[in-house]
Order: structure tokens, then C-alpha cells, then sequence
């Protein structure tokens, strides 16, 4: 059966730390195999989003949709078998595990022909990553620990990847070619992406659409031509 749900729909949110309102209330939908852009100034409130959207912090008050189903209270154990996967900012590894070893944690609980022709599609996407099978994740350098965690959420198969900041760090060049690395990810998975990208440039090739986030409210939602067109960017961010 067909379902139109949006794959991600967040409703009215609120969320904070202590005493202190963080996020607004927020409303956003995705759509199947869509790359959403999230951006914002520093401490807008982007990693809070998808923290709550994540299921590591639960949110004062709205909703989330994932398909249709409200996950609040959902846990993110529970949220990741439904197939949110979750990129943290500063893209996490297990430095004491080899790369193999890595993305089989990342897979654990997955079923296993799903998981073994993921580990073969991630090597044929980041080749690399496969000449670093035996190395401790501890050892690689910055561009190829942003792919392996982008793998650890690859071999996951899921349904909507929540991307924090998957290029922060890395030198202009890699920058872009990590993001066409996720273009192909989307189209490999068919899953849609919600991404805080820094590199707004770079991040605004591969979107479809645009949310502009500012002292935790979406203050617009675009398309990366508007943007360009309009100059919204220099508004969001230095006014
Ligand atoms: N664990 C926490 N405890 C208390 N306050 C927090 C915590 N995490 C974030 N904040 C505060 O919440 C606000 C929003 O932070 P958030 O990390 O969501 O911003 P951001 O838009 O992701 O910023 P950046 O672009 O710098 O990553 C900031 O003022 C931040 O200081
Ligand atoms: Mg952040």
C-alpha cells in the first residue's frame, strides 16, 4: 500500500535546556527522497532540532511524525529500527575499532543480507573506505572518518538520515566531494535527508529545499535558487 505521508513531519515544537526555550515551536515536513537543507546562525537551534527529531531530547511540546506514526516518547533505539539514522555533529567514531569493526556495531540489529549488500554498496561508494578495513578508526584522518560515520549510517538502511554538519572540518575540495557522496547515498537508499550544512554554498548544490532557521524559529522556507537569487543568506546572518 501507498503511503503520502511526509517521511518526516515535525509539528509545533518546542524544546530547551533547564529553564531556557531553545526551539520556538518548529514546523517542517520532508518528502520522500528529498535532501533538505537546515541553516542558521551559530546556536539557532539546528542541533536541537534534529536531536529532538532523533529522539535524544524530548521536546516540550508539538509533534513528530515519522510516516504518519507520532514518535514521541518513542526511544531512539527504537526510532533507529524505524530507520532514523543520526549524524552527530563532529561525526562519531569508535577510535579503538577498526573501520570494519565500526560499521559492524553500526549494523548490529540489522538484518543481515540488507546489511551485507549495504557494506558492498558503501565500499563501491567510498573505495577508500575499503583499503581502511583493518585500520583503527583512531588512525584516519578527517576526511575519512566523516566517511565512515557517513557509512555507519549507510549500512543502517535508512529511511531518513538526520545530518549534522557531515563536512564540517574538511578542506574545501573534500567539502563537496563528501556531499555528492551523500547525493549518492540518497539515491542508493531512496531516503530523504534533513542536513545542518555550514558550508551553505556547497550544501545548497545537492538540496531540493531550504529551511532558514534563526533564534529557533524557521524564518523561511525556500528553494537553493531562491536563495542564491535573492541574497537571503547575508539577511539570516548578519542582521
Ligand atoms: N546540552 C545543552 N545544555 C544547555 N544548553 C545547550 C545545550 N546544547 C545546546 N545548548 C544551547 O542551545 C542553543 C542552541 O544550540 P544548538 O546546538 O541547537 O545550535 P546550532 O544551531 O546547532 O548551532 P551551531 O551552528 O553552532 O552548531 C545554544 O544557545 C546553546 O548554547
Ligand atoms: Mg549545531
Amino acid at each position: 500500500m501507498m503511503n503520502n505521508s511526509p517521511v518526516l513531519s515535525v509539528k509545533d515544537i518546542t524544546a530547551g535546556y533547564y529553564e531556557r526555550r531553545v526551539l520556538q515551536g518548529i514546523n517542517l515536513d520532508i518528502k520522500e527522497n528529498e535532501i533538505v537543507l537546515l541553516i542558521g546562525p551559530n546556536g539557532a537551534g539546528k542541533s536541537t532540532l534534529l536531536k529532538v527529531i532523533a529522539g535524544i531530547l524530548n521536546p516540550w511540546g508539538g509533534e513528530v511524525f515519522l510516516k504518519g506514526r507520532q514518535v514521541n516518547g518513542v526511544s531512539t533505539a527504537k526510532r533507529a529500527k524505524i530507520g532514523i539514522s543520526y549524524f552527530l555533529q563532529g561525526g562519531e567514531v569508535f577510535p579503538n575499532l577498526t573501520v570494519q569493526e565500526n560499521l559492524e556495531t553500526a549494523g548490529f540489529g540489522i538484518n543481515r543480507k540488507i546489511f551485507f549488500s549495504r557494506m558492498e554498496r558503501l565500499f563501491k561508494l567510498f573505495p577508500h573506505l575499503s583499503d581502511l578495513k583493518q585500520r583503527r578508526a583512531g588512525f584516519l584522518s578527517g576526511g575519512e572518518r566523516h566517511q565512515l560515520a557517513l557509512g555507519m549510517i549507510f549500512v543502517r538502511n535508512p529511511v531518513l538520515m538526520l545530518l549534522d554538519e557531515p563536512s564540517a572540518g574538511l578542506s574545501p575540495l573534500l567539502v563537496n566531494e563528501l556531499l555528492e557522496k551523500v547525493k549518492d547515498m540518497r539515491k542508493d537508499l531512496n531516503a530523504s535527508i534533513l542536513m545542518v550544512e555550514q558550508n551553505v554554498k556547497e550544501g545548497l548544490r545537492i538540496a531540493d529545499r531550504v529551511y532558514l532557521m534563526k533564534a529557533g524559529e524557521i524564518v523561511k522556507e525556500s528553494s537553493p535558487e531562491k536563495i542564491r537569487k535573492e541574497r537571503l543568506l547575508e539577511n539570516i546572518f548578519f542582521s
